[in-house]
């Protein structure tokens, strides 16, 4: 049954990564943003481990669930629907929150919507003052993914521009952060020590990036909006190892900061881009790579040359979390778009055009 409540009373979970997030929203108004993190039992293997994930979000979730709603002061029975996100993500990671929610949406009779996640970092953008911006984009950026979207409609229009066809934007970060001794998670890391190193001291290649002609010719090529970054990632580890051999000291920070400078030119440049390739005027950052001081610097100024008006929410909700899934949910519920009912399986590669599914 759908149904269509102007400010519903929304219960939004996620487990697709490593944060276990249960948010509340009603309407585009934030109840509560509880969010259980296993960052840290994933250090010491420089990034995040499957089944260390899963076994978290079962410990964590009933516990997360009712600190949101002590802290909202709401009740279950109140609730008007639940959403949780049923990809793209680890597949165990997801099956837990997928299970929860079930549960609760069978014994307290709740409508659930098993929605999308890259969507619902998109669905953020409602939670400060309700109504999305005409010709929006959204550039996502995080250790699991690295997407530009054409946001034509929340509830209904959701197009990939382009994605990463190997590695995250944020994984480069912690992959290059452990060549270089650096621990994990190697983004803030990597941040900080670039302060101190020369951007301009290695040319790293910028992946991807190269113009594709026919006869003399340019054209669009398969890969325009899509992004790379494992050539960079072995480029680092190569240019170390030539330090190494050569028995120098190792550079790390003009490394570090170079690595930088190739990511973050990459991912405005493309951004930008595919923005003004597709009319779109408005530009969403999320993930959590949003809290890169130079991709924000960058960004920000991109952009503005480019006549694009750019949205940055705050930290705790670019990164993953359970208020954007509530977010989400609450405007297809606004929008009376059909619940998913019971039935339904994670779906670990769920396309953005699938923004929530049907039954
Ligand atoms: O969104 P998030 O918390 O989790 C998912 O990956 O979904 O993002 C974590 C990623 C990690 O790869 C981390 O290294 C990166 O975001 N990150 C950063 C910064 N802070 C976190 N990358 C670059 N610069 C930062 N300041
Ligand atoms: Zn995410």
């Amino acid at each position: 049954m759908a149904m269509s409540v102007s400010n519903p009373l929304v219960l939004g979970i996620e487990s697709s990564c490593d944060e276990t997030g249960v948010g509340i929203v009603r309407g585009t108004e934030m109840l509560v943003n509880a969010v259980a993190s296993s960052m840290e039992e994933h250090v010491r293997f420089g990034g995040v481990i499957p089944e260390i994930a899963s076994r978290a979000h079962l410990n964590e979730f009933v516990p997360t669930l009712e600190s949101a709603l002590s802290e909202a002061g709401v009740t279950l029975d109140e609730i008007d629907a639940i959403a949780v996100t049923s990809g793209p993500g680890l597949s165990g990671a997801l099956m837990v929150g997928v299970a929860a929610a079930k549960a609760l949406a069978l014994a307290s009779g709740k409508p659930l919507y098993a929605i999308n996640h890259l969507v619902a970092h998109v669905g953020v953008g409602v939670l400060d003052g309700g109504k999305l911006p005409e010709n929006l984009g959204a550039l996502l950026v995080s250790g699991g993914h690295t997407e530009i979207l054409q946001v034509n409609s929340l509830s209904d229009d959701v197009r990939l521009l382009g994605a990463t066809i190997d590695d995250a934007a944020g994984e480069a970060y912690d992959k290059v952060a452990r060549l270089l001794g650096l621990g994990y998670p190697g983004g803030p890391a990597i941040d900080k020590l670039a302060k101190s190193g020369d951007p301009k001291a290695i040319r790293f290649p910028r992946g991807l990036t190269l113009p594709k002609f026919v006869g003399t010719v340019e054209e669009p090529g398969k890969h325009r909006h899509d992004f790379s970054f494992s050539g960079l990632k072995t480029a680092v580890a190569r240019c170390v190892e030539q330090y190494q051999k050569r028995g120098e000291e190792v550079p790390v920070a003009d490394i570090a900061a170079s690595f930088q400078e190739a990511v973050v030119d990459v991912i405005t440049s493309k951004a930008v881009r595919a923005c003004q390739e597709h009319g779109i005027t408005n530009l969403l950052l999320g993930g959590g790579v949003a809290a890169n001081s130079r991709l924000r610097e960058l960004l920000a100024a991109r952009c503005a040359s480019a006549g694009i008006t750019l949205r940055v929410p705050p930290i705790s909700l670019c990164t993953d979390n359970g208020a954007m899934v509530a977010a989400l949910g609450s405007q297809l519920v606004s929008a009376g778009v059909q619940p998913t009912g019971l039935k339904f399986s994670t779906d670990s590669g769920q396309p953005v055009n699938l923004i929530s599914l049907v039954a």
